[in-house]
This record gives structure tokens, sequence and C-alpha cells, in this order.
């Protein structure tokens, strides 16, 4: 070979190498399933004035949504711009009373150290067992079981106030709040009653449960009725979205970034996690080299194999009303064909609302994208 082809071959290789290794290093710009902040955190700008004015205040917020439509990250976001001391707790974690004020605690904890709270502890009735586990520095808190759940919850509760009364109102997140329910009867009842006597702290109540969440909420009977101002978070708008997604596949689409992210919002129906799924495996192929022609009905397809199985007993399970709900729904076909009774349908309706399989916002839709997909194949 020729002393000059030798030498190009050898470039060729080093850059292609380079690319390769560069590829690799690279991030993925998108990411999908857990609370996203900074460069992954796009638009909300008036929802986070919006919740920050509210915790300046005395007041409490609710804030509702289907699930991840960005309710966690965007009261972080909020709460970290107003520098307010917070603790964060998902009840959908809590198996009882004394659980749960075990980990209000424990998250206390994690904010201020035990040394500085010690005082406090002089008010209470029963003594929890604080621990540091050696390992992880972490410290861990029970009650023993048996002790009045009752005077369990008070003491933790006024704790809180009192460290809330220190300085500025603490913030108390309290996500799938809709799980009070669940956790023991009448909690509702016996938190509203303690929440009512405390001054010094902000609550931010989420949950996902749309219907449980407005009867807890707005029904007159229930303890928490008006308890606080209802927020609902809708989908991210689709310019903001759009130009958070091509801004990103420009790195690895140049030509194409725009078109594939309007594909994307358009199939994805501008939900913040699902685009952001589907973004993150168009780029991820991108690089691997697919072609850019190819890459969105591979990255869907890729995704919808990921989940075959699950998709698959999913479907299994779903009553005959709900699998034909299914799949007019997939198809963009009309409920009312007389087929069901229109009762028989609503309640159908209602259940896959409540457990998270079809959304409503100004009509019925799956939640998830892609098990759309997987129904429309299996038809
Ligand atoms: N403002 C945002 N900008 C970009 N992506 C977002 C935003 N909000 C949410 N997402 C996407 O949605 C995903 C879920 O967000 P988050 O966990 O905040 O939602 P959630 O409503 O609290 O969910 P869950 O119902 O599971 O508690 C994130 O991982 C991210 O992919
Ligand atoms: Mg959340």
């Amino acid at each position: 070979m020729p002393k000059i082809f030798a030498h190009t071959k050898f470039l060729l290789y080093i850059c292609e190498k380079f690319r390769y290794e560069k590829n690799r290093s690279m991030e993925n710009p998108f990411k999908f399933g857990s609370i996203v902040e900074g460069n992954y955190f796009t638009d909300r700008a008036q929802e986070v004035a919006y919740i920050r004015q509210y915790i300046e205040g005395p007041n409490h917020l609710i804030l509702i949504s289907p699930r991840r439509f960005g309710k966690s990250s965007v009261v972080r976001k909020a709460l970290r711009e107003s520098g307010r001391d917070s603790i964060t707790l998902n009840l959908q974690h809590m198996v009882s009373v004394n659980d749960l004020a075990a980990a209000l605690l424990k998250e206390l904890f994690k904010a201020h150290p035990l040394e500085q709270l010690r005082h406090f502890f002089t008010h209470f009735r029963v003594i929890p067992t604080i621990s540091s586990n050696p390992l992880t520095g972490a410290i861990e808190v029970a009650f023993q079981p048996g002790m009045d759940s009752t005077v369990v919850l008070e003491d933790v509760m006024a704790l809180l106030d009192r460290v809330g009364g220190n300085g500025e109102r603490l913030v108390i997140v309290l996500d799938e709040f809709q799980e009070i329910l669940d956790i023991a009867p009448h909690l509702d009842k016996q938190l509203r009653a303690i929440m009512q006597q405390q001054q010094q702290i902000n609550y931010i109540l989420l949950g996902s449960q749309e219907s449980m969440m407005t009867d807890i909420f707005e029904n007159k009977k229930s303890p928490f009725y008006h308890f606080g101002e209802l927020m609902r978070l809708k989908k991210l708008p689709y310019d903001d979205f759009e130009q958070y997604i091509s801004s990103r596949l420009q790195s690895c689409c140049p030509d194409c970034s725009e078109t594939l992210a309007k594909q994307i919002l358009d199939y994805t129906q501008c939900h913040p996690y699902y685009g952001q799924q589907l973004a993150a495996e168009i780029w991820q192929l991108a690089m691997l080299g697919i072609p850019q022609e190819e890459l969105f009905d591979a990255a869907l397809n890729h995704i919808v194999e990921t989940h075959n199985l699950d998709y698959e007993r999913l479907w299994q399970n779903f009553t005959r009303t709900s699998k034909w709900i299914f799949k007019r729904l997939a198809l963009n076909l009309p409920l009312q064909t007389g087929e069901y009774r229109t009762s028989t349908i609503y309640s159908a309706l209602k259940k896959l609302q409540k457990d998270g399989y079809v959304n409503y916002s100004t009509h019925y839709e799956i939640e998830d994208p892609y098990f759309q997909y997987y129904i429309r194949q299996i038809l």
C-alpha cells in the first residue's frame, strides 16, 4: 500500500475512534423517571412562581396531576428557589401512624442535627428510639409497637411546629396524600385536627389520584374540606417542550432535530415523562449510528419491546369491558356505540382512571402511549 494511503487510513481510524469515545462519554441530555432539576428541567416558570408565592403566605397548597406530570420536580424547584426549610415524605411508603410519625422525625433529622433538636424532646410523652447507622451515618427513628399512636403523632407534629417557629415557617410536603385514607382508620380526622392547631408550617399536599384527592379536599363531609388552594398541574406546553427537545437533539441529528421533536410531542401528547423517555431513546440510537430516517420508529419499537412482557401480562388481566375501551381509545373511536351501557363504560373508565391507566383532560386517553402502541399492534 502506498505510504500516503496508509497514513490517511490511520488518520481516519484515529478520527473514528475519537468520535466513538467522545460519543460514549457524552451523557444523554434527556432524563426520565426521577425528579428533574437544572438542565433537565424546562418551563413551569409560572407554576414555580405560584408555589413560591403560596408558601410565602400562611396558606397551604394542594397539587394534583396524573402520574409523572412533574409534581415533585416543580415543588422541588420552588422550594430550592425559595431557600425555605422543608421536609418531604411519600405517604405511599407508610404502613401505620407510628411509622408516619417516625418517618417525619427521620426527615427532620436530615435537615437539622439531633443536637439542635434535643431540647424539643422534653415535651414528648412517648420517647422514640433514635439510633445512628454507623455505615451510612443515617439516623433511624422508631416508636415501640403498641404505643398510643394519637399521642405519638401529636408529639411529633407539635415538635415540627416548634421547629418552624424557630425562624421561617417549615414547609412539609406530603406526596401521594390520598394514602392517608388507607394508612389507618380516621387518620384524616386526626391529622386535620392537629394541623389546624399548627401555626408555623406550610403544607404542600401532592396527589396523583384525581378523584380521591378531589374528594378529600372538595367534599364537605371530608375533614380536609377546603384545607388549602387546589392547583392542577398540566402537561408541558408544546412550544417550550419542543424547543427543549430539538435543541438537545441538535448534537446527534442536526438535520432533523425539529422534525423529530415534533414527532415525539405529537406521539406522546406533550407528556413530560414519556416525551423525555422517547427523546432519550432516540438520542441513544442516534449515537449508535442508526440512520436519521429510521430513528423514530426504531426508538418506539425498542421501548415497546422492552415492556412487551409487562404489557402482555397487564392486558391479560383486564376485564372484557376494559379491553374494549382500550381498543376504542387506541384507535380514537367513540365509546358510545350501544355495545355497552353508558353506565358500564363510565364505571369501567372511572376504575381505569383511578388505577392510572387512563387520563382525562379534554377527553379520555390511554396514559401510556407505548401501551397504546402495543394495543394497536395486537388488534
Ligand atoms: N419541568 C420538567 N421539564 C422536563 N421534564 C420534566 C419536567 N417535569 C417532569 N418531567 C419529566 O417527568 C418525569 C417525572 O417527573 P416527577 O417525578 O417530577 O413527576 P411526578 O408527577 O412527581 O411523578 P409521580 O406521579 O411518579 O410522583 C421526570 O423524570 C422528567 O422526565
Ligand atoms: Mg412525585
